[in-house]
């Protein structure tokens, strides 16, 4: 079989959810037969907003080499992935329009069904907590979070959320939690991926039972 391709999918005005994408790119690069890519959703400012802002051209602009080693991604990438996960930094309490932007040029694949039973995981940065990480998404995907005992770690363990990955963004770079976590979204994402696309004879019963949607 083919390898089980899986999309790290994010949006970053500043790089902070970039660097949480890699640490879930390594994660779902631990799964055996994984094929993983990172790409960007593209940037809806226009350039003269940039132009204007002085300060938001620099946000844009230190993170800009880091960021374009990862190349724009188009909603037929979402099509072929086995399993995605979305990252977008908090703008004002949601997630950032360009996302949104991106998700609502789904509606063809949406009505042919093209989603529907891919495994999905959310990831975010926030500058603060509770600064809107709790918004999720769904598109008939399947939503793949982390379950509680890896949060319940420790009095000292203080990265992710159930429902996904979530760095707090203070300046510092990802803690060895932050970092953590992301890499065991990334990991369950990638089994996940190859559990509901697997063809192999002893479990082609449930197989076509996800491959049929009703
Ligand atoms: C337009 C805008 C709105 C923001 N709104 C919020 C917010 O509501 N809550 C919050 O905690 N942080 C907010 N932030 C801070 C970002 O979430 C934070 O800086 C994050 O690290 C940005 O991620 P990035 O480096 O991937 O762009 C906002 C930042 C911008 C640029």
């Amino acid at each position: 079989m083919e390898n089980i391709k899986v999309l790290i999918l994010y949006y970053s005005l500043g790089g902070g959810t970039g660097k949480l994408a890699v640490e879930v790119a390594k994660g779902a690069e631990e799964v055996e037969g994984t094929e993983v890519q990172i790409k960007r959703i593209p940037e809806i400012i226009p350039e003269e907003a940039f132009e204007k802002d002085q300060k938001l051209k620099e946000i844009r602009d230190r993170s800009a080499e880091f960021q374009n080693q990862f190349a724009i991604a188009t909603v037929d990438d979402l099509i072929q992935a086995h399993g995605v996960a979305f990252g977008t930094p908090v703008h004002f309490g949601s997630f950032a329009s360009q996302v949104k932007q991106f998700i609502d040029q789904l509606s063809p694949a949406w009505v042919k069904g093209q989603l529907v039973n891919k495994p999905a995981s959310v990831f975010c940065v926030s500058g603060s907590l509770h600064g809107g990480e709790e918004l999720t998404l769904n598109l008939g995907m399947v939503p793949v979070g982390i379950p509680y005992p890896i949060q319940g770690e420790g009095p000292e363990f203080d990265g992710g959320s159930p429902y996904g990955a979530i760095y707090i963004n203070k300046g510092k770079g990802l803690s060895e939690d932050d970092k953590k976590v992301a890499r065991i979204l990334g990991h369950r994402l990638a089994v996940m991926s190859h559990l509901l696309n697997c063809d192999c004879e002893k479990c082609n019963d449930c197989h076509s039972l996800v491959k049929k949607p009703h």
